[in-house]
Order: C-alpha cells, then structure tokens, then sequence
C-alpha cells in the first residue's frame, strides 16, 4: 500500500550531500560580531545578507524592542481582527503612512503574508494578474492562492522588466477587464530596479492598477531610501506599496500602503491576516525605531548606495557576470549547479558567507552566488571579498 511519505523515504538529494561534507543549507549562525557571523566555531565575513543597514544589531533597535516586551510582552496571542492589535501597530502604520506618502497602512506578520493577504483579497471573477516573471515566490503563490479561491482569476507572466512584453500582455487582456500589475521594485535575486516610469505609463494607458513589491528597496533605494518611487524621482507611480521589516528594518513583519478606501477593504478580506496571529510586540518596536533611524539618518542609505557602486564596479573589473544589478544585491552569476556549489565552498572556507541560489528560486542555468552588502561594512573587508573571489572565481574557470 503507498503512503503519502513514500515520497519523503525515496528522496535522498539532501542526504547526499550531506554525506559528501557539501550540503549548503540550514548552517546556524551562532553570534554575531559586526559584520561577521560565527557558524561552526569559524567567523565568516557576512556577505550574503538582507540586514542593509544594519539594524537588526543597532542598540537603538534592541533596546526598543525590549522595552515593548517589558510593556505588553512576548505575543499578541491573537489576529490583528480580534485581540490581537495593539496601540503599537496603529502608531507603526501611521508612521508608514507618512513614510511612503499614501494615505493609509496596514502591518501583516510577515512580508510573504502582505502579498499572500493583500493579492487575494482583491482580485475577483474575471480579473487579471500581471506578474514579471522574476517577481518573489510569494508573489507567484499569491497568483496560486488567488486562482484557488476563484478559478476565473487569470495570472499572465511578461518577460522580466521588459516594457515590450508587458505591453503586449496587457494588449492581450479584453478590454475593460480589471487589471494588477505586480512587479518588484528590486529584484531580490538579480538586483535589478523596475522601470517604473514605462510601467505606470502603461498602467494608465491600459487602466491597470499597480502593485509594487519594496522589500528589497526600501531604505536601499532613493535619497532617503523611500525606495523604487523615489529612485525614479516618481511619486505615486504605484496604486499599492509593499514593504518588509525582515530587511532594511531589522525587523521581521510587513506593510502594505495605499488609498483609505482600499487598505480598509483589505483589512477586512486578507485570509492571512484575519486567520494568523499578529506581528509580536517587540518586532513592532523594532520596526518602527528602524524607520525612524533610515529617517534622521539618510547617511546610512546613501553609504549602503556607495557600497553597491563599488562592489559592482568591483566584481565587473574582475571579469564576473553580474547581470544588470543596480543595488546592494550583486549575483555573481556561475550558471551551472556543481561550480556554483564548488564556489560557495571554497569562499566559506576562505572567510565569507554568500548564498548559493539554485532553481526554482532562479531559472535553470541561471545558478548564481548572491552577494548583498550592509552599510556597516568596511571598504577594506570588500576589497578582500573582491579579491578572494576574483583568485577562487579564477582557479574554478568561472572568471577568466
Ligand atoms: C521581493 C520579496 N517580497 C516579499 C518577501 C517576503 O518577505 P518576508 O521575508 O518578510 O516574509 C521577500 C522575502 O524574501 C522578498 O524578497
């Protein structure tokens, strides 16, 4: 008779690698020193993280979350619906409201949450999602998510940032159908920043809405790290913006913005939010002293801004393919899975922590080690990084 875990006995990847000393994942980092991690008794130059700023580790924003867990504990032990808001998520929502310029906010209890809750509630019989082919996996299951509520919802995929096919998707669609672009504003695997100004042409031309993922760009993008619409020295672009705590805020936790009106209705349809337990007090502290730091201190974006100029400048003058990367997320693209892996290893045990990406999380011969950087970090630890990378790149023949 066949079970259902017969699938789990046969598979043995994971075990494999295992056994051959090679397997990349789950490695528990034991403290942290700065820019360092120690796993394994070893400290590691962390260059593979999304704490951009820093933040997670300033005192500032632990000592604000400790504070929440001495006022109001360790769990809302409740959904946002019923018990469990606090006077601590109105306030945060305020300040988000304020930050990204729309006219109200709403946290959710994690970013994957935000697109999860806020996709599906507001897609309807008949109406379409136009999604870039890269954007976030949670973005895609959000499609899944949507479609399994409603079969009608459609999901139409355009090639990634590319204006042509977004066109001719959004030409495909019938005539006054209800549209959502979503896009990523940073590409959390490629780098790369959408042209939003070419995006929202569009959207008005093709009377779509558009909904824009900011985990990787807010306090990483724009003078003031108010992100994609910023860069582009376009306010307003996006009907909806999304953002993240688990990044640039030091946090763990998300947000959607945008019009009263619609950020109301969401409150009161999102599955995600009404059937889960609210963020916890002390992520809510956290998140809010981080936004108030990116916003006294604008100097930390733009050295983060200056980091990512180097680093890519760095890793093009020593021969790497990393794609069209404009942030602080530079792929080192390898293509293949085994020098992808052998590069990792090889980088671990010379001092540095880079994250191996394999698909799905990236198309096929699309592997890449991503590389991201914090505004703590040091020009000398970079340089070391590009050099070690640029000796063991060369021996593996991934740069000539
Ligand atoms: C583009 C993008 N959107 C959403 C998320 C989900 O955010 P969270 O980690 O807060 O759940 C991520 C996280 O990796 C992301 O990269």
């Amino acid at each position: 008779m066949s079970s259902i875990f017969d699938k789990c006995t046969k598979w043995n990847t994971a075990d494999d690698y295992r056994e051959r000393g090679e397997y990349p994942y789950f490695r528990p980092i034991e403290g942290y020193d700065g820019s360092y991690v120690f796993i394994n008794g070893n400290r590691l130059l962390m260059c593979g993280s999304n704490n951009y700023l820093g933040l997670s580790l300033d005192p500032r924003v632990k000592e604000a979350a400790l504070k929440a867990v001495a006022d109001f504990g360790t769990s809302c032990s409740g959904s946002r619906f019923l018990n469990g808001t606090l006077s601590l998520h109105e306030e945060l929502e305020e300040r988000l409201t304020v930050f990204t310029g729309k006219e109200a906010a709403l946290c959710f209890t994690t970013g994957y949450q935000v697109n999860l809750g806020t996709i599906s509630s507001l897609m309807g019989r008949d109406e379409y999602i136009v999604s870039d082919k890269l954007n976030h996996a949670s973005i895609m299951d959000a499609a899944f998510f949507s479609q399994g509520m409603d079969k009608s919802i459609k999901l139409k995929r355009y090639r990634h940032n590319n204006m042509e096919d977004l066109e001719k998707t959004l030409k495909g669609i019938p005539e006054g159908s209800p549209k959502l672009i979503v896009t990523d504003g940073v590409f959390s695997m490629e780098g790369t920043v959408v042209n939003l100004p070419r995006l929202s042409e569009l959207a008005r031309t093709y009377n779509a809405a558009v909904y824009l993922d900011e985990a990787h760009a807010f306090g990483v993008l724009g003078e003031n790290g108010r992100g994609t619409e910023e860069h582009h020295n376009f306010s307003a672009a996006a009907d909806l913006v999304m953002g993240t705590f688990s990044k640039s805020f030091g946090s763990i936790g998300g947000f959607v913005a945008g019009r009263a009106k619609v950020i109301d209705y969401i409150k009161h349809f999102a599955r995600p939010l009404i059937f889960s337990a609210s963020m916890p007090p002390a992520n809510l502290a956290a998140a809010s002293k981080a936004l108030e730091i990116i916003t006294n201190e604008p100097e930390r974006v733009q050295r983060l801004q200056q980091i990512a100029q180097k680093m890519i400048r760095g890793f093009t003058e020593r021969g790497f393919n990393i794609g069209d990367t404009e942030t602080p997320i530079v792929p080192l693209v390898t293509g293949e899975f085994e020098p992808t892996l052998k590069f990792f290893h090889r980088l671990y045990e010379r001092g540095f922590y880079v994250n191996p990406v394999f698909p799905p999380a990236v198309p096929p011969n699309r592997c890449m080690l991503r590389t991201s950087y914090m505004a703590t970090m040091k020009d000398e630890e970079l340089d070391r990084f590009l050099d070690v990378a640029r000796q063991e790149g060369k021996e593996l023949g991934i740069v000539e």
